[in-house]
Protein backbone atom coordinates (compact mmCIF):
# COMPACT_ATOMS: atom_id res chain seq x y z
CA UNK A 1 0.00 0.00 0.00
CA UNK A 2 3.11 2.35 0.86
CA UNK A 3 4.59 4.59 -1.92
CA UNK A 4 7.71 4.03 -1.64
CA UNK A 5 9.79 1.03 -2.27
CA UNK A 6 13.21 1.21 -1.36
CA UNK A 7 13.46 3.39 2.78
CA UNK A 8 15.63 6.30 2.92
CA UNK A 9 18.92 5.65 5.06
CA UNK A 10 20.25 8.75 4.18
CA UNK A 11 19.51 11.77 2.63
CA UNK A 12 22.71 14.25 1.83
CA UNK A 13 22.52 17.51 -0.04
CA UNK A 14 25.43 19.06 -1.39
CA UNK A 15 26.05 22.63 -2.70
CA UNK A 16 23.01 23.87 -2.54
CA UNK A 17 22.57 27.23 -4.18
CA UNK A 18 19.24 29.21 -4.48
CA UNK A 19 18.48 32.66 -5.74
CA UNK A 20 15.83 34.83 -6.42
CA UNK A 21 15.58 38.51 -7.54
CA UNK A 22 18.28 40.85 -5.76
CA UNK A 23 17.94 37.67 -2.82
CA UNK A 24 20.98 34.65 -2.61
CA UNK A 25 18.09 32.85 -0.37
CA UNK A 26 20.26 29.69 -0.32
CA UNK A 27 24.29 29.72 -0.40
CA UNK A 28 26.12 26.68 -0.90
CA UNK A 29 24.34 24.54 1.92
CA UNK A 30 25.47 21.32 2.53
CA UNK A 31 24.11 19.13 4.91
CA UNK A 32 23.16 15.36 5.65
CA UNK A 33 20.61 13.32 7.67
CA UNK A 34 20.42 9.82 8.68
CA UNK A 35 17.30 7.66 9.09
CA UNK A 36 16.42 8.12 12.73
CA UNK A 37 17.65 11.25 13.13
CA UNK A 38 16.05 14.56 14.11
CA UNK A 39 17.70 18.17 12.60
CA UNK A 40 16.75 21.08 13.80
CA UNK A 41 17.22 23.57 11.49
CA UNK A 42 17.17 27.61 13.48
CA UNK A 43 17.88 30.78 11.96
CA UNK A 44 16.44 34.00 11.67
CA UNK A 45 13.58 35.36 9.86
CA UNK A 46 14.51 35.30 6.26
CA UNK A 47 17.66 33.08 6.38
CA UNK A 48 16.49 30.62 3.91
CA UNK A 49 15.40 27.92 5.76
CA UNK A 50 11.42 27.59 3.93
CA UNK A 51 13.46 28.12 0.67
CA UNK A 52 15.90 24.83 1.81
CA UNK A 53 13.11 22.72 2.56
CA UNK A 54 10.98 23.62 -0.70
CA UNK A 55 13.92 22.80 -2.65
CA UNK A 56 14.01 19.35 -1.30
CA UNK A 57 10.34 18.63 -2.12
CA UNK A 58 10.48 19.83 -5.55
CA UNK A 59 8.82 22.63 -5.09
CA UNK A 60 11.46 25.24 -6.13
CA UNK A 61 14.17 23.98 -8.45
CA UNK A 62 18.00 24.86 -7.11
CA UNK A 63 20.31 26.76 -9.40
CA UNK A 64 22.94 24.57 -8.19
CA UNK A 65 23.98 21.67 -6.37
CA UNK A 66 22.13 18.14 -5.58
CA UNK A 67 20.88 16.05 -3.49
CA UNK A 68 21.22 12.47 -2.86
CA UNK A 69 18.60 9.80 -1.49
CA UNK A 70 21.07 6.78 -0.12
CA UNK A 71 24.22 8.15 -2.27
CA UNK A 72 22.22 8.00 -5.07
CA UNK A 73 21.78 11.88 -6.60
CA UNK A 74 18.28 12.60 -7.30
CA UNK A 75 15.80 15.22 -9.47
CA UNK A 76 12.47 16.32 -8.20
CA UNK A 77 11.19 18.04 -10.69
CA UNK A 78 7.49 18.28 -8.10
CA UNK A 79 6.44 17.31 -4.61
CA UNK A 80 5.05 14.08 -6.36
CA UNK A 81 8.79 13.10 -7.36
CA UNK A 82 9.52 13.61 -3.95
CA UNK A 83 6.49 12.04 -2.46
CA UNK A 84 7.40 8.94 -4.36
CA UNK A 85 10.96 8.80 -2.26
CA UNK A 86 8.84 8.98 0.97
CA UNK A 87 9.50 12.73 1.80
CA UNK A 88 6.43 14.51 3.20
CA UNK A 89 6.32 18.19 4.30
CA UNK A 90 3.95 19.93 6.60
CA UNK A 91 3.83 23.57 5.32
CA UNK A 92 4.43 26.73 7.07
CA UNK A 93 1.01 27.89 5.65
CA UNK A 94 -1.39 25.29 5.60
CA UNK A 95 -2.46 23.63 2.38
CA UNK A 96 -5.97 22.25 3.14
CA UNK A 97 -9.24 22.76 1.66
CA UNK A 98 -11.55 24.94 4.22
CA UNK A 99 -15.10 23.42 3.06
CA UNK A 100 -14.20 20.09 2.04
CA UNK A 101 -13.66 16.89 4.87
CA UNK A 102 -10.79 15.70 6.38
CA UNK A 103 -11.50 12.33 4.18
CA UNK A 104 -11.75 14.52 0.83
CA UNK A 105 -8.64 16.31 1.95
CA UNK A 106 -6.27 13.42 2.35
CA UNK A 107 -8.09 11.65 -0.54
CA UNK A 108 -6.71 14.43 -3.05
CA UNK A 109 -3.27 13.23 -2.64
CA UNK A 110 -4.05 9.65 -2.06
CA UNK A 111 -3.60 8.47 -5.77
CA UNK A 112 -3.66 4.61 -4.89
CA UNK A 113 -7.49 5.56 -4.10
CA UNK A 114 -8.18 7.08 -7.92
CA UNK A 115 -8.93 3.66 -9.74
CA UNK A 116 -9.25 4.57 -13.40
CA UNK A 117 -12.35 6.21 -13.07
CA UNK A 118 -13.66 5.82 -9.52
CA UNK A 119 -12.40 7.27 -6.13
CA UNK A 120 -12.19 4.81 -3.72
CA UNK A 121 -12.88 6.95 -0.38
CA UNK A 122 -13.34 3.23 1.85
CA UNK A 123 -9.86 2.89 1.00
CA UNK A 124 -8.99 6.22 2.49
CA UNK A 125 -10.68 5.74 5.05
CA UNK A 126 -9.42 2.66 6.03
CA UNK A 127 -5.42 4.17 5.65
CA UNK A 128 -6.52 7.34 7.40
CA UNK A 129 -7.68 4.50 10.44
CA UNK A 130 -4.56 2.95 10.09
CA UNK A 131 -2.40 5.80 10.77
CA UNK A 132 -4.16 7.63 13.54
CA UNK A 133 -3.77 3.84 15.60
CA UNK A 134 -0.32 3.08 14.27
CA UNK A 135 0.70 6.90 15.66
CA UNK A 136 -1.95 7.78 18.02
CA UNK A 137 -3.30 10.20 16.28
CA UNK A 138 -6.78 10.99 15.91
CA UNK A 139 -8.48 12.58 13.58
CA UNK A 140 -12.62 12.79 12.59
CA UNK A 141 -12.51 11.86 8.90
CA UNK A 142 -15.69 13.07 8.23
CA UNK A 143 -15.29 16.75 10.26
CA UNK A 144 -15.28 19.82 7.84
CA UNK A 145 -11.78 21.28 7.96
CA UNK A 146 -12.95 25.30 8.29
CA UNK A 147 -14.60 23.43 12.20
CA UNK A 148 -11.00 22.34 13.21
CA UNK A 149 -9.13 24.35 15.16
CA UNK A 150 -5.49 25.10 14.43
CA UNK A 151 -4.11 22.65 16.27
CA UNK A 152 -6.80 20.19 14.43
CA UNK A 153 -5.94 21.20 11.18
CA UNK A 154 -1.87 20.95 11.98
CA UNK A 155 -3.05 16.83 13.09
CA UNK A 156 -5.11 16.21 10.18
CA UNK A 157 -1.42 18.23 7.61
CA UNK A 158 0.42 15.40 9.75
CA UNK A 159 -2.15 12.31 9.03
CA UNK A 160 -2.02 13.59 5.25
CA UNK A 161 1.20 13.28 4.39
CA UNK A 162 1.83 10.05 6.35
CA UNK A 163 -1.01 8.69 4.90
CA UNK A 164 0.89 9.09 1.85
CA UNK A 165 3.57 7.65 2.76
CA UNK A 166 6.24 10.15 3.88
CA UNK A 167 8.72 8.11 5.56
CA UNK A 168 11.16 11.16 6.10
CA UNK A 169 9.12 14.26 7.40
CA UNK A 170 9.68 17.68 6.84
CA UNK A 171 7.81 20.09 9.31
CA UNK A 172 8.19 24.12 8.41
CA UNK A 173 7.36 25.67 12.21
CA UNK A 174 4.61 23.22 12.94
CA UNK A 175 4.17 24.90 16.64
CA UNK A 176 4.26 28.52 15.85
CA UNK A 177 0.49 27.92 16.20
CA UNK A 178 -0.56 25.73 18.48
CA UNK A 179 -1.24 26.34 22.43
CA UNK A 180 0.96 25.39 24.99
CA UNK A 181 -0.81 21.83 25.28
CA UNK A 182 -0.60 20.76 21.89
CA UNK A 183 3.02 21.60 21.36
CA UNK A 184 3.92 19.45 23.84
CA UNK A 185 1.61 16.89 22.75
CA UNK A 186 3.25 17.18 19.17
CA UNK A 187 6.53 17.67 20.53
CA UNK A 188 5.93 13.81 22.46
CA UNK A 189 4.34 12.08 19.03
CA UNK A 190 7.33 13.38 16.70
CA UNK A 191 9.52 12.08 19.72
CA UNK A 192 8.02 8.63 19.38
CA UNK A 193 7.90 8.45 15.45
CA UNK A 194 11.63 9.34 14.92
CA UNK A 195 12.08 5.67 15.86
CA UNK A 196 11.04 4.77 12.28
CA UNK A 197 11.10 8.17 10.47
CA UNK A 198 13.94 11.04 9.51
CA UNK A 199 12.66 14.20 10.58
CA UNK A 200 13.81 17.77 9.54
CA UNK A 201 12.29 20.48 12.07
CA UNK A 202 12.44 24.12 11.83
CA UNK A 203 11.54 26.86 15.14
CA UNK A 204 11.98 29.58 16.17
CA UNK A 205 11.53 28.34 19.62
CA UNK A 206 14.76 26.82 21.20
CA UNK A 207 13.13 24.75 23.67
CA UNK A 208 11.91 22.57 21.10
CA UNK A 209 14.78 22.03 19.64
CA UNK A 210 16.03 20.90 22.87
CA UNK A 211 13.61 18.64 23.53
CA UNK A 212 13.77 16.87 20.25
CA UNK A 213 16.23 17.44 17.93
CA UNK A 214 19.58 14.95 17.96
CA UNK A 215 21.41 17.46 15.64
CA UNK A 216 21.34 21.73 15.29
CA UNK A 217 21.81 23.68 12.09
CA UNK A 218 22.21 27.08 11.65
CA UNK A 219 21.37 29.22 8.71
CA UNK A 220 22.42 32.89 8.72
CA UNK A 221 21.83 34.82 5.52
CA UNK A 222 21.37 31.60 3.12
CA UNK A 223 24.39 30.03 4.63
CA UNK A 224 24.84 27.15 7.40
CA UNK A 225 27.22 28.96 10.00
CA UNK A 226 26.90 26.22 12.91
CA UNK A 227 25.80 22.59 12.94
CA UNK A 228 26.41 20.04 15.68
CA UNK A 229 24.85 17.76 18.71
CA UNK A 230 22.25 19.46 19.98
CA UNK A 231 22.95 18.05 23.31
CA UNK A 232 26.37 19.72 23.09
CA UNK A 233 24.68 22.92 23.18
CA UNK A 234 22.39 25.02 25.55
CA UNK A 235 19.14 27.04 24.28
CA UNK A 236 21.81 30.19 25.24
CA UNK A 237 24.26 29.04 22.96
CA UNK A 238 22.45 28.54 20.22
CA UNK A 239 20.43 31.79 20.64
CA UNK A 240 23.55 33.44 20.75
CA UNK A 241 25.05 31.96 17.46
CA UNK A 242 21.81 32.12 15.72
CA UNK A 243 21.29 36.42 16.42
CA UNK A 244 25.29 36.93 16.80
CA UNK A 245 24.24 38.41 19.83
CA UNK A 246 22.48 38.09 23.40
CA UNK A 247 18.85 37.97 23.58
CA UNK A 248 17.09 40.04 26.58
CA UNK A 249 13.88 40.34 26.38
CA UNK A 250 12.81 43.61 27.84
CA UNK A 251 10.13 44.09 30.85
CA UNK A 252 7.16 46.23 31.67
CA UNK A 253 8.24 47.97 34.85
CA UNK A 254 6.32 51.47 34.65
CA UNK A 255 3.91 52.28 37.18
CA UNK A 256 0.79 51.63 36.81
CA UNK A 257 -2.04 53.83 34.40
CA UNK A 258 -3.32 56.70 36.18
CA UNK A 259 -4.88 58.20 32.39
CA UNK A 260 -8.23 57.08 32.49
CA UNK A 261 -9.70 54.41 30.28
CA UNK A 262 -8.84 54.41 26.46
CA UNK A 263 -11.21 51.49 25.47
CA UNK A 264 -14.61 50.03 26.91
CA UNK A 265 -15.63 46.84 26.21
CA UNK A 266 -19.86 46.90 27.98
CA UNK A 267 -21.94 43.68 28.28
CA UNK A 268 -21.01 42.28 24.53
CA UNK A 269 -22.54 39.77 23.00
CA UNK A 270 -21.19 38.39 19.81
CA UNK A 271 -21.91 35.23 17.74
CA UNK A 272 -19.38 33.43 16.40
CA UNK A 273 -19.15 31.66 12.89
CA UNK A 274 -21.22 28.59 14.31
CA UNK A 275 -23.21 30.74 15.46
CA UNK A 276 -23.54 29.85 19.06
CA UNK A 277 -22.45 33.06 21.85
CA UNK A 278 -18.48 33.56 21.88
CA UNK A 279 -18.63 36.52 23.56
CA UNK A 280 -21.18 36.20 26.26
CA UNK A 281 -21.34 39.16 28.35
CA UNK A 282 -18.21 40.26 27.60
CA UNK A 283 -17.08 43.34 29.45
CA UNK A 284 -13.43 44.58 30.08
CA UNK A 285 -11.31 48.31 29.84
CA UNK A 286 -7.76 49.28 28.98
CA UNK A 287 -6.37 52.81 30.01
CA UNK A 288 -4.67 54.98 27.89
CA UNK A 289 -0.78 54.47 28.57
CA UNK A 290 -2.08 50.71 29.72
CA UNK A 291 -1.23 47.10 28.52
CA UNK A 292 -3.70 44.72 29.24
CA UNK A 293 -2.59 41.03 28.31
CA UNK A 294 -5.66 38.69 27.56
CA UNK A 295 -4.98 35.18 28.06
CA UNK A 296 -6.55 32.23 27.60
CA UNK A 297 -6.57 28.92 25.35
CA UNK A 298 -7.39 29.85 21.87
CA UNK A 299 -11.23 29.07 20.79
CA UNK A 300 -12.47 30.87 23.82
CA UNK A 301 -13.53 34.13 22.15
CA UNK A 302 -10.50 35.98 21.49
CA UNK A 303 -11.03 35.90 17.49
CA UNK A 304 -14.25 37.17 18.03
CA UNK A 305 -12.95 39.93 20.48
CA UNK A 306 -10.34 41.26 18.28
CA UNK A 307 -13.02 41.21 14.95
CA UNK A 308 -15.38 42.87 16.74
CA UNK A 309 -13.47 45.77 17.79
CA UNK A 310 -12.48 46.11 14.05
CA UNK A 311 -15.73 46.62 12.81
CA UNK A 312 -15.22 43.23 11.12
CA UNK A 313 -18.04 41.18 13.00
CA UNK A 314 -21.52 42.07 14.34
CA UNK A 315 -22.22 43.39 18.11
CA UNK A 316 -25.58 41.74 18.67
CA UNK A 317 -25.75 43.81 22.13
CA UNK A 318 -23.28 46.00 24.48
CA UNK A 319 -21.42 48.62 23.61
CA UNK A 320 -17.64 49.26 22.84
CA UNK A 321 -16.38 52.89 23.90
CA UNK A 322 -13.23 53.85 22.10
CA UNK A 323 -11.82 57.20 23.61
CA UNK A 324 -15.55 58.53 24.43
CA UNK A 325 -17.50 57.40 21.05
CA UNK A 326 -19.47 54.16 21.13
CA UNK A 327 -18.39 52.28 17.84
CA UNK A 328 -20.15 49.27 18.09
CA UNK A 329 -20.91 48.07 14.50
CA UNK A 330 -19.01 50.65 13.04
CA UNK A 331 -17.50 49.68 9.94
CA UNK A 332 -13.97 48.70 9.40
CA UNK A 333 -12.64 51.67 7.86
CA UNK A 334 -14.58 54.12 10.54
CA UNK A 335 -12.89 52.12 13.20
CA UNK A 336 -9.36 52.65 11.82
CA UNK A 337 -10.21 56.84 11.38
CA UNK A 338 -11.13 56.54 14.90
CA UNK A 339 -7.67 55.84 15.49
CA UNK A 340 -7.73 52.26 16.09
CA UNK A 341 -4.26 50.02 14.96
CA UNK A 342 -4.71 46.02 14.70
CA UNK A 343 -2.90 43.62 13.88
CA UNK A 344 -4.70 40.43 12.80
CA UNK A 345 -3.91 36.70 13.41
CA UNK A 346 -4.85 35.76 9.53
CA UNK A 347 -1.63 38.03 8.36
CA UNK A 348 -1.91 36.53 4.78
CA UNK A 349 -5.61 37.26 4.44
CA UNK A 350 -6.38 40.14 6.76
CA UNK A 351 -2.97 41.74 7.44
CA UNK A 352 -1.33 42.15 3.83
CA UNK A 353 -2.71 41.88 0.23
CA UNK A 354 -0.01 39.65 -0.99
CA UNK A 355 0.47 40.54 -4.55
CA UNK A 356 0.75 44.60 -3.72
CA UNK A 357 4.36 45.57 -2.94
CA UNK A 358 5.68 46.17 0.35
CA UNK A 359 5.77 50.01 -0.13
CA UNK A 360 2.06 49.98 -0.73
CA UNK A 361 0.62 47.29 1.80
CA UNK A 362 3.03 49.75 4.44
CA UNK A 363 0.39 52.74 3.68
CA UNK A 364 -2.61 50.53 2.44
CA UNK A 365 -4.99 52.59 5.53
CA UNK A 366 -3.52 55.73 4.62
CA UNK A 367 -4.04 56.09 1.19
CA UNK A 368 -6.56 59.03 1.31
CA UNK A 369 -4.53 60.89 3.90
CA UNK A 370 -2.66 63.79 2.91
CA UNK A 371 0.90 62.25 4.36
CA UNK A 372 0.68 60.20 1.27
CA UNK A 373 -2.31 61.26 -1.22
CA UNK A 374 -2.56 64.54 -3.14
CA UNK A 375 -5.93 64.26 -3.92
CA UNK A 376 -6.42 62.08 -6.80
CA UNK A 377 -2.77 61.34 -6.76
CA UNK A 378 0.00 59.34 -4.52
CA UNK A 379 2.95 60.95 -3.57
CA UNK A 380 4.85 57.99 -5.18
CA UNK A 381 8.51 60.25 -3.10
CA UNK A 382 6.32 59.90 0.12
CA UNK A 383 5.10 56.34 0.04
CA UNK A 384 8.80 55.37 -1.28
CA UNK A 385 10.89 57.28 1.42
CA UNK A 386 7.99 55.67 3.84
CA UNK A 387 8.62 52.27 3.03
CA UNK A 388 12.86 52.72 2.98
CA UNK A 389 12.44 54.31 6.33
CA UNK A 390 10.45 51.68 8.38
CA UNK A 391 12.12 48.60 6.40
CA UNK A 392 15.56 50.05 7.69
CA UNK A 393 13.71 50.27 11.46
CA UNK A 394 12.06 47.25 11.65
CA UNK A 395 15.23 45.43 9.70
CA UNK A 396 12.32 43.84 7.31
CA UNK A 397 14.94 41.50 4.92
CA UNK A 398 13.95 41.98 1.37
CA UNK A 399 16.24 43.27 -2.03
CA UNK A 400 13.57 46.53 -2.26
CA UNK A 401 10.51 48.11 -0.67
CA UNK A 402 8.76 46.84 -4.70
CA UNK A 403 8.38 43.30 -4.27
CA UNK A 404 4.99 41.62 -3.77
CA UNK A 405 4.93 41.09 0.19
CA UNK A 406 3.85 37.87 -0.38
CA UNK A 407 7.19 36.49 -1.21
CA UNK A 408 8.79 37.82 1.87
CA UNK A 409 9.15 34.94 4.34
CA UNK A 410 7.08 34.15 7.12
CA UNK A 411 8.67 36.04 9.73
CA UNK A 412 9.01 39.07 7.65
CA UNK A 413 5.30 39.65 6.51
CA UNK A 414 4.56 39.81 9.95
CA UNK A 415 7.64 42.33 10.40
CA UNK A 416 5.61 44.39 7.55
CA UNK A 417 2.31 44.53 9.27
CA UNK A 418 3.78 45.57 12.55
CA UNK A 419 5.73 48.40 11.20
CA UNK A 420 2.64 49.73 9.36
CA UNK A 421 0.28 49.80 12.42
CA UNK A 422 3.06 50.68 14.73
CA UNK A 423 4.00 53.65 12.59
CA UNK A 424 0.36 54.90 11.95
CA UNK A 425 0.56 56.33 15.64
CA UNK A 426 -2.31 55.12 16.78
CA UNK A 427 -4.82 55.42 19.83
CA UNK A 428 -5.45 51.68 20.64
CA UNK A 429 -3.50 48.74 19.23
CA UNK A 430 -5.08 45.24 19.00
CA UNK A 431 -2.51 42.90 18.87
CA UNK A 432 -3.50 39.21 17.94
CA UNK A 433 -0.32 36.84 18.49
CA UNK A 434 2.32 39.79 17.69
CA UNK A 435 5.24 37.59 17.72
CA UNK A 436 4.11 34.52 16.53
CA UNK A 437 6.52 33.49 13.38
CA UNK A 438 8.95 35.80 14.51
CA UNK A 439 13.42 35.00 15.03
CA UNK A 440 14.00 35.98 19.18
CA UNK A 441 15.83 39.07 17.66
CA UNK A 442 12.64 40.19 15.91
CA UNK A 443 10.45 39.41 19.03
CA UNK A 444 13.03 41.93 21.26
CA UNK A 445 12.79 44.27 18.95
CA UNK A 446 8.86 44.49 18.86
CA UNK A 447 8.84 43.67 22.54
CA UNK A 448 10.45 47.29 23.14
CA UNK A 449 8.39 48.96 20.69
CA UNK A 450 5.41 47.65 22.30
CA UNK A 451 6.49 49.07 25.76
CA UNK A 452 7.71 52.48 23.53
CA UNK A 453 3.87 52.80 22.50
CA UNK A 454 2.51 52.19 25.89
CA UNK A 455 5.07 54.96 27.60
CA UNK A 456 3.85 57.26 24.80
CA UNK A 457 0.67 56.89 26.48
CA UNK A 458 -1.23 54.31 23.54
CA UNK A 459 -3.37 51.64 25.59
CA UNK A 460 -2.72 47.87 23.95
CA UNK A 461 -4.75 44.66 24.25
CA UNK A 462 -2.51 42.05 23.75
CA UNK A 463 -3.91 38.59 22.90
CA UNK A 464 -1.28 36.06 23.43
CA UNK A 465 -0.69 32.40 24.69
CA UNK A 466 3.15 33.00 25.10
CA UNK A 467 2.33 33.64 28.89
CA UNK A 468 5.75 34.73 29.07
CA UNK A 469 4.92 37.76 26.59
CA UNK A 470 1.90 38.28 27.89
CA UNK A 471 3.43 38.18 32.07
CA UNK A 472 6.64 40.32 30.30
CA UNK A 473 4.89 42.90 28.41
CA UNK A 474 1.38 43.94 30.57
CA UNK A 475 0.19 46.22 33.50
CA UNK A 476 -2.81 43.81 33.94
CA UNK A 477 -3.71 40.22 32.59
CA UNK A 478 -7.20 39.25 31.74
CA UNK A 479 -8.44 35.93 31.51
CA UNK A 480 -10.80 34.36 29.10
CA UNK A 481 -12.35 31.68 29.62
CA UNK A 482 -15.95 30.42 26.99
CA UNK A 483 -17.10 34.14 26.19
CA UNK A 484 -16.25 35.09 29.91
CA UNK A 485 -14.19 37.36 32.02
CA UNK A 486 -12.41 34.90 34.38
CA UNK A 487 -10.60 37.21 36.39
CA UNK A 488 -8.26 40.49 35.64
CA UNK A 489 -5.28 40.43 38.16
CA UNK A 490 -2.23 42.62 38.09
CA UNK A 491 0.81 41.10 35.96
CA UNK A 492 2.63 41.10 38.89
CA UNK A 493 0.68 38.37 40.23
CA UNK A 494 0.11 36.77 37.40
CA UNK A 495 2.39 33.41 38.21
CA UNK A 496 2.29 30.68 35.70
CA UNK A 497 0.43 28.03 37.43
CA UNK A 498 -1.82 30.94 38.30
CA UNK A 499 -2.82 31.65 35.38
CA UNK A 500 -2.87 27.91 34.13
CA UNK A 501 -5.36 27.53 36.70
CA UNK A 502 -8.00 30.11 35.56
CA UNK A 503 -7.30 29.49 32.01
CA UNK A 504 -8.96 26.19 32.95
CA UNK A 505 -11.85 27.86 33.98
CA UNK A 506 -11.31 27.32 37.52
CA UNK A 507 -12.29 29.62 39.93
CA UNK A 508 -9.41 31.87 41.58
CA UNK A 509 -9.24 31.48 45.63
CA UNK A 510 -6.55 34.06 45.86
CA UNK A 511 -4.39 31.56 48.12
CA UNK A 512 -2.73 29.93 45.08
N1 LIG B 1 9.05 33.03 -4.19
C1 LIG B 1 9.96 33.93 -3.82
N2 LIG B 1 10.25 35.00 -4.59
C2 LIG B 1 11.17 35.91 -4.23
N3 LIG B 1 11.87 35.86 -3.08
C3 LIG B 1 11.63 34.83 -2.25
C4 LIG B 1 10.66 33.82 -2.57
N4 LIG B 1 10.63 32.91 -1.55
C5 LIG B 1 11.53 33.35 -0.64
N5 LIG B 1 12.13 34.49 -1.07
C6 LIG B 1 13.19 35.23 -0.35
O1 LIG B 1 14.18 34.31 0.06
C7 LIG B 1 14.68 34.64 1.36
C8 LIG B 1 14.55 33.45 2.28
O2 LIG B 1 13.18 33.24 2.59
P1 LIG B 1 12.64 32.01 3.42
O3 LIG B 1 11.15 32.02 3.32
O4 LIG B 1 13.35 30.78 2.99
O5 LIG B 1 13.09 32.39 4.92
P2 LIG B 1 12.86 31.63 6.30
O6 LIG B 1 14.20 31.30 6.85
O7 LIG B 1 11.91 30.52 6.10
O8 LIG B 1 12.24 32.78 7.23
P3 LIG B 1 11.02 32.78 8.31
O9 LIG B 1 11.62 32.39 9.62
O10 LIG B 1 10.60 34.22 8.37
O11 LIG B 1 9.94 31.87 7.81
C9 LIG B 1 13.90 35.86 1.81
O12 LIG B 1 14.68 37.00 1.55
C10 LIG B 1 12.66 35.85 0.94
O13 LIG B 1 12.17 37.15 0.74
MG1 LIG C 1 9.94 30.16 6.73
Amino acid sequence: MELTTKTIKKLRIEHITKRFPGVLACDDITLEISKGEVLALVGENGAGKTTLMNILMGLYHQDEGTIFINDEPVHFRSPNDAFSHGIGMVHQQYMLVPNMSVLENIALGYKQAWNPLKLNLQMVRSRIEEISQKYGLSVDPDALIWQLSVGEQQRVELVKTLCLGAKFLILDEPTSALTPQETDELILLLKRMSNELSIIFISHKLQEVKDLSSQVAILRHGKIVFQGNTIDHSSKDIAALMTGHEVNLPQNDAPACTLGPMLQLKNLFVKSDRDFLALDDFSLYVCKGEIVGLAGVSGNGQKELAEVINGLRKVESGEIIFDGVNIANFNPRQVISAGMGYVPEERNTEGIVPSFSIKENLILKDTETMQFSNRSFLKNGAIEKNAVDLREQFDIRSPNVDIAAGSLSGGNIQKVILAREISRNPKFLVAVYPTRGLDMGAAEFIHKQLLQKRNEGVGILLISEELEEITNLSDQVAVIFKGKIQKVIPASEASRRRLGILMAGVKDDEEI
